[in-house]
């Protein structure tokens, strides 16, 4: 491939820096860069004259942005933080803050990450990473209870193949399970890591995150190069005692020169904000500075330019809004309290012994999710219909797992729900 010259040079940085980040990237990753000669850098350079006929957005005759009044008098925001467009790499405020909010929620991150850039919110967060990372035929491991969405994100648009590792073993992580996937045949790895975990609602403990970066230090040691995806969507959401409370990615901030964290996280669900499609990409590695982390912005950003070209200015300033109100803290809280309550009543609800005739839960203890593996001979897409049509209770059958958003359920309705499920469960019995 004839390389940009403006891509090497960012290449060239990276090489320097860590030649195992280079190699770490796919064929579209090295060859994408952020065009600075381009349109977007020759309007940047034309900030500020006295006319300026730069960028593709009409303005009003007195400099601000041409709004219909329809649109904007139903929001109470300055219309350059509402109709502009935003930067390829996210607005350079809400990109600091998040930086800072990172550091706040993992306090054990001593070391330098990146800016972290905006995406249009985590999907479109790992479709980058996909771009970045992913050549056509590599091997991602996710473990055996995954997002279904990386199919789409990764498989089909990267020709990703996606490799499983077992995730529960004794009611806990399967940590050799992992430690046999990393170590198989092939020096790059690309691994997703994502907790709470979607479907099961499981977060490690502090000692099995512990025992995961140990594995991967060790992988990382015997000559893997691992690019770890760190799909952070339901962070902050921990419910229990003894359970990791922050970020795989802290753990492997700093770990090895081999192992590059990709933090992929968003507003959708640390701020209750599913619709705004605002989410973060952020990078860290041993011994990783400015200079390096720049070119990885830059690459980053050159492929949301190229796809979606910016995230949500809205969206951006409704957040910043939020990051900066007294009350942001505190209101936060009380969401996670209503959340916590119907996680414990789901966990009030099972402690009857009552259902394990017909099914049980798989470890759960954070996030939106808990998962009952059902009993042999059961079917749960036909359970699962029985609990829509005769009990009106939606839930969803994963292969004879069936996963409870308890997220979207009063805490009052656990039992109904899970009665439901152990009537429906009898009924298909009684077929
Ligand atoms: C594990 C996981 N990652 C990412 C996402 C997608 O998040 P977003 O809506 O920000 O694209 C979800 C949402 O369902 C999810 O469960």
């Amino acid at each position: 491939m004839n390389m940009n010259p403006q891509a090497q040079e960012l290449n060239d940085v990276i090489i320097a820096k860590n030649p195992v980040i280079f190699e770490l990237l796919s064929d579209k990753g090295r060859g994408i860069f952020f065009p600075k000669k381009g349109i977007l850098g020759q309007t940047a350079e034309a900030k500020g004259t006295k006319i300026n006929a730069t960028i593709g957005a009409a303005i009003e005759d007195d400099g601000t942005p041409m709004r219909l009044q329809s649109i904007a008098s139903k929001v109470d925001l300055d219309p350059s933080l509402v109709f502009s467009y935003a930067s390829s790499f996210g607005r350079l405020d809400i990109r600091n803050k998040w930086k800072e909010i990172i550091y706040e929620k993992n306090s054990s991150i001593k070391t330098e990450i990146s800016v972290p850039i905006v995406t249009s919110a985590l999907t479109h967060g790992i479709s980058m990473a996909g771009y970045l990372f992913v050549n056509p035929g590599d091997e991602v491991i996710v473990p055996n209870l995954f997002w279904g969405n990386y199919n789409l994100g990764l498989a089909n648009a990267y020709d990703a193949k996606l490799t499983k590792f077992n995730l529960f073993k004794n009611g806990g992580f399967d940590i050799q399970a992992l430690k046999d996937s990393l170590m198989t045949e092939g020096e790059k790895k690309i691994i997703i890591l994502n907790f709470p975990n979607n479907p099961s609602g499981y977060t490690p403990t502090y000692k099995e995150m512990d025992e995961i970066a140990s594995i991967i230090k060790e992988a990382a040691q015997a000559g893997k190069k691992i690019v770890a995806l760190i799909d952070d969507a339901y962070f902050g959401l921990v419910f229990e005692e003894g359970i990791a409370q922050e970020s795989i990615f802290a753990y492997l901030s700093d770990l090895h020169s081999n192992v590059l964290a990709v933090k992929i996280d968003g507003a959708t669900k640390e701020d209750y904000a599913w619709g705004f499609r605002v989410g973060f990409l952020t990078y860290a590695i041993k011994g990783g500075d400015a200079a390096l982390y720049e070119a990885l912005e830059m690459k980053t950003a050159g492929a949301v330019r190229g796809s979606i070209s910016n995230a949500s200015n809205l969206s951006q300033s409704l957040l910043m809004h939020g990051f900066a109100s007294p009350d942001y803290k505190e209101q936060k809280r009380a969401k996670y309290k209503i959340m916590k309550s119907r996680f414990n009543a789901i966990k009030e609800v099972l402690t009857d012994s009552k259902y394990a005739e017909y099914f049980t839960p798989l470890p759960y203890n954070s996030g939106y999710f808990m998962c009952v593996q059902l009993k042999e001979g059961l079917d749960g897409e036909v359970i699962r219909e029985i609990m829509i049509n005769k009990y009106g209770i939606g839930i969803i059958n994963l292969n004879n797992i069936l996963r409870v958003a308890f997220a979207a359920i009063a805490a009052e309705d656990a039992k109904e729900l899970f009665d439901g499920m152990l009537a429906a469960c009898k009924d298909y019995e009684a077929l």
